[in-house]
């Protein structure tokens, strides 16, 4: 028997919510239909029933290279409050934050991601999830190819893995290195500096830079094992936009 984490209660395989949700030979398996509904239902929904729809290679390093489902639905909490209409997913890996925020909030989602092979996860996912006309990838290198526009931005700290070790990485397909995380880093704070005032700036774990003074921090809080943050650039924010908040704030 396995269970997981719906409405608030655990469900197990014997609970007659769960029947149609697996098949004896597939085992666990809830459906992406059963699974969005019990999002859009404020339900819980572990991790791993989600993940399963992923392909294997990027099912496995879920826990810690893609996004929680529970920071994914607390932010698509936040853009349907600040009534935002669009979302740029900075590094977009295999779609999860997009797909799964997606389906509890009406928002147009463009995931960036630099390794192609993510790129198709990320859209097969997407489908999987009948999310697609209001979900899409684009293989794409930030820094070095121009961003969609957007009302908000989001970033699971995307640039971390230049400083990991190379078994600690994703895999080998892009080239990674000190000096690229810098320049990255760097380039993002310059970029949010020169953001249309009131653009959204959601980070989870932070992206290993400063946000610019001319943010005002809307909501924190913290996920395990990192601090989820939504800005706001402030309506006159033409003052020295070079100026960061200056305090500590890795995830
Ligand atoms: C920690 S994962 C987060 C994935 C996704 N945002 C999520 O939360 O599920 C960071 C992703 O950013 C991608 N990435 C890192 N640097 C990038 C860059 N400069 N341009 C595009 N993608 C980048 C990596 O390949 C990786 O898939």
């Amino acid at each position: 028997m396995d269970s997981a984490i719906c409405g608030g209660r655990s469900v197990t395989t014997d609970d007659p919510w769960y029947s149609d949700a697996w098949t004896p030979t597939e085992g666990v398996r809830a459906s992406p239909r059963r699974l969005a509904q019990w999002l859009q239902q404020g339900g819980r929904v572990s991790d791993r029933l989600f993940d399963r729809w992923l392909r294997r290679d990027s099912r496995v390093v879920s826990g810690t290279y893609w996004t929680p489902l529970d920071v994914a639905t607390r932010v698509s909490q936040w853009l349907h409050r600040h009534n935002t209409r669009s979302v740029v997913d900075i590094g977009s890996g295999a779609g999860k934050f997009c797909v799964a925020a997606a389906l509890t909030c009406d928002c147009e989602f463009t995931g960036v991601e630099h390794r192609p092979h993510l790129v198709e996860t990320a859209r097969e996912l997407a489908l999987r999830f009948d999310v697609h006309h209001r979900v899409r990838f684009l293989e794409g290198t930030f820094g070095r190819d121009p961003l969609p526009e957007a009302e908000a931005y989001y970033v699971f700290n995307p640039f971390r893995e230049n400083l990991e070790r190379t078994e600690r990485q994703l895999d080998n397909s892009v080239c990674l290195n000190e000096s690229r995380y810098a320049t990255e880093v760097q380039q993002l704070t310059t970029f949010l500096g020169g953001a249309p005032a009131r653009t959204l700036f959601i980070e989870y774990g932070g992206f290993g830079g400063h946000v610019p003074a001319s943010y005002e921090l809307l909501h924190s809080e913290r996920h395990a094992p990192c601090l989820l943050r939504c800005w706001r650039k402030a309506e006159h924010a033409q003052l020295a936009p070079n100026r960061v908040h200056s305090y500590a704030r890795r995830g």
